[in-house]
């Protein structure tokens, strides 16, 4: 979690000082280049900092693996998500080993809750329903505890 924010502070603070640097030196310029407006940086964000859409804002990373939790997170993945799901191999949704590399842990928990409202507003979801050929990823009413667990889980795939 600690490597996890830093990453993110030190991507935020990059993103501030080039935008710093733009506002300071593009003046200077005759202020004929208007800096970039925030659309554009928006579009180019980190897929890391979307947080999807749903019940989950935040969520608590330990530095160190919950054993226990991910176990408990095993245990409901083989039974709620292999019909669709391999954790390594591409089957009728995406492999899941690596996801937390590709998506903030707000956006995957939000994925297993609210995947409806996810596939039809959040432009990540989007995509990846039209790559998946329209096969939709199934709310498998998971509690908030137990959709917490299977992103442990996701941490030693
Ligand atoms: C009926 C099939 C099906 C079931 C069951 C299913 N999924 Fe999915 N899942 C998909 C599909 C298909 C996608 C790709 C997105 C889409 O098409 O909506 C997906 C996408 C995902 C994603 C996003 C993956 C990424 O790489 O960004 C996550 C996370 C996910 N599923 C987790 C789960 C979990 C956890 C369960 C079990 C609780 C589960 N899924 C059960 C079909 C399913």
């Amino acid at each position: 979690m600690k490597s996890f924010l830093l990453n993110c502070s030190v991507f935020l603070l990059l993103v501030f000082a080039a935008g710093c640097g733009g506002d300071k030196t593009e003046p200077a310029a005759g202020g004929a280049d208007k800096p970039k407006p925030k659309s554009m940086l928006a579009e180019e964000a980190n897929p890391l900092e979307d947080k999807g859409i749903g019940p989950i804002t935040s969520v608590e990373m330990g530095a160190a693996l919950d054993q226990a939790l991910a176990e408990k997170g095993r245990v409901i993945y083989e039974r709620m998500c292999t019909a669709c799901h391999k954790p390594t191999e591409k089957f009728i949704g995406p492999a899941q080993k690596g996801v937390l590399e590709r998506r903030s842990p707000e956006w995957v928990m939000n994925m297993i809750l609210n995947p409806e409202q996810m596939v039809k507003e959040n432009p990540i979801a989007k995509k990846l329903f039209m790559e998946f050929n329209g096969s939709p990823m199934a709310n498998q009413h998971l509690t908030q505890e137990e959709a917490r667990a299977v992103l442990e889980y996701f941490r030693i795939l």
